[in-house]
């Protein structure tokens, strides 16, 4: 009450004495009031908004920026920073830390693992050995990794001791835009650099087999690059699938959660999945190439069926001696990126490894 007399008060210096008067008056002083507080609420609310956009700038900058994370996962890095440059702490002794420019201006971190019978040779030695080592004849193989995490992420490392431990020279590329190299991924230069890789391992391996391992993501990455060195003429010498899903569009994860989170990616979403595409099931349509493709029953982000589907559609187009497909049982809980686990696989890789040169 004594705020709603006090500005009667002051108003004019009348006396008041009219109770209607008073009333009326209140009722002027009460707008007044209203008329403030009102002013004050929007100069409260722009300047709230002027806040709000200037915290906001930079985040609506970097809106692309965050799209392409939420689909390539590439600034996902594992809980502890790994030294990348320094492989041989990440149990791989006979591996030698490089960065290759496809182009300029970008630098790929790509890790050299040789034959792991050559990792007492290779204690202290250079890049130049390593180097050198890359044309003694054993077969090269190119480790295209899934999303999410680098080069050192345990799975990985895991495939690539399986391959090394079967005589094999390893290619272990962080795609751009993930761990230390430069630039941003897309499909596009995803798939040309892996295209310039294979390219480059031929050439300084002296002409050695020079196969392709995709997992996951690195399956789309693995299947487009075969396409399009075949468009170039050039036909890879082998690609093999781990837990390779149908295309970027289609993917049908297992698990409801998975489904769930996917739908709702693919609607918000929608134009950066747009020119995102690895169509892995008309890929396999295209190539010639042996293929092998290893499918976890149990794999929770791409379904066996899908693998099948695509397997089939391979078969259709190639011989059963140069497309393969090895389930694991889904007891044995690999999942999406457990494989290496599996006491078969070194022989299963070895024997493919071994049917494509037979083949060339
Ligand atoms: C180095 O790696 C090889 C092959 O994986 C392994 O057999 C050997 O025990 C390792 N040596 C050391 C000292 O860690």
């Amino acid at each position: 009450m004594r705020k709603r007399v006090r500005p009667t008060e002051h108003s004019d210096g009348e006396n008041v004495s009219s109770s209607f008067r008073m009333q009326k008056k209140t009722t002027v002083c009460q707008e007044k009031k209203g008329l403030a507080s009102k002013f004050w609420f929007w100069v409260k609310s722009g300047a709230f908004a002027l806040c709000a956009i200037f915290i906001m700038m930079p985040i609506l900058e970097e809106l692309p920026e965050i799209i392409r994370q939420r689909v390539y996962y590439h600034r996902i890095r594992a809980p502890f920073v790994f030294d990348l440059s320094h492989p041989a702490e990440l149990a791989l002794n006979h591996t030698i830390n490089m960065y290759l420019e496809p182009e300029e201006g970008i630098s790929l971190g790509i890790w050299h693992t040789v034959p792991d019978g050559k990792w007492k040779e290779a204690q202290g030695k250079d890049s130049a050995w390593y180097h050198r080592s890359l044309k003694d004849g054993s077969p090269v193989i190119i480790y295209l990794h899934g999303r999410t995490q680098t080069r050192a992420a345990k799975h990985r490392i895991g495939v690539v001791n399986v391959l090394s431990s079967i005589g094999c020279h390893v290619l272990s590329m962080d795609y751009r835009g993930y761990g230390d190299s430069t630039g941003k991924p897309t499909e596009e230069v995803l798939t040309k650099d892996a295209v310039w890789l294979q390219r480059w391992a031929k050439e300084h391996s002296g002409g050695s087999r020079v196969l392709i391992w995709g997992h996951s993501l690195g399956s789309g990455v693995a299947t487009n690059t075969a396409v399009r060195l075949m468009e170039q003429g050039v036909l890879v010498d082998g690609v093999i699938l781990e837990g390779a899903f149908k295309n970027a569009r289609g993917a049908e994860p297992q698990s409801y959660f998975y489904r769930y989170s996917w739908t709702i990616k693919r609607l918000i979403l929608r134009d950066e999945l747009g020119d995102m595409i690895f169509p892995n099931d008309e890929n396999v349509k295209k190539m010639r190439n042996p293929l092998l493709f290893l499918h976890s029953e149990d794999d929770h982000l791409t379904t066996l069926r899908n693998a099948e589907q695509m397997y089939q559609a391979a078969l259709s187009v190639q011989d059963d001696k140069r497309v393969r497909m090895v389930t694991f049982e889904g007891s044995l809980g690999y999942l999406h990126n457990g494989l290496y686990k599996d006491p078969r696989l070194p022989a299963i890789i070895k024997n493919f490894v071994v049917t494509t040169e037979e083949m060339s």
